[in-house]
């Protein structure tokens, strides 16, 4: 499979969970840490599973794991690989003007959700770095333009 197939699938996925944890419109800020580990073939059975591990404000950050495997073979946690792997994070509009509003908050419980939950702050912190890095250095204009109608 395309990566960018793969990524389609993680925003559709965190999307659906975003909507469902808010009860709003939910909109992607930001993807941070995707790594993809392992290929997915044609055919395989794919499950992507997104877990909420950290609220802010307005903002909600799920731990994305794709896993796949081949249908022949049991369904048992060796046959099934983890794929790709990501934190991605969406921010829940209101419906007026469209502008952030507040989550319900998510209180980790246990130790491995307080990891997650670190995990999370850690990763948005690189990735807000990122970006002044990106803001500092980008030159308006410049490489190659592609480009296609949105839809
Ligand atoms: C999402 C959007 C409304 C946020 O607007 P904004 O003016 O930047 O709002 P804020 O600065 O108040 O940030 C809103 C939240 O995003 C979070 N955020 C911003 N950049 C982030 C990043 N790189 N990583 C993680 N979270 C980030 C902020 O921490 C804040 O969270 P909080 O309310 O929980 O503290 C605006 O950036 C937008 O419309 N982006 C396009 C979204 C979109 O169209 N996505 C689809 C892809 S085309």
């Amino acid at each position: 499979m395309h990566g960018g197939v793969v990524m389609k699938w993680i925003d559709q996925v965190g999307y659906a969970a975003a909507v469902g944890w808010s009860g709003r419109y939910s909109v992607t800020v930001a993807v941070g840490g995707i790594r993809f580990v392992a290929p997915i073939r044609i055919s395989d059975l794919v499950t992507v599973t997104a877990t909420l591990v950290y609220t802010g404000t307005s903002s909600m950050h799920f731990a994305i794991d794709v896993r796949a495997r081949d249908p022949g073979l049991d369904a048992s946690q060796a046959s099934n690989r983890l794929c790709t792997h990501c934190i991605i994070v969406f921010v829940a509009l209101d419906g007026v003007e469209g502008k952030p509003t507040s989550v319900p908050a998510w209180q980790p419980d246990t130790d491995a959700d307080r990891r997650m939950s670190e995990y999370a702050i850690k990763v948005m912190e690189l990735s807000k770095g990122i970006e002044q890095t990106i803001a500092h250095y980008q030159q308006p204009g410049a490489g190659t333009e592609t480009e296609k109608a949105a839809g």
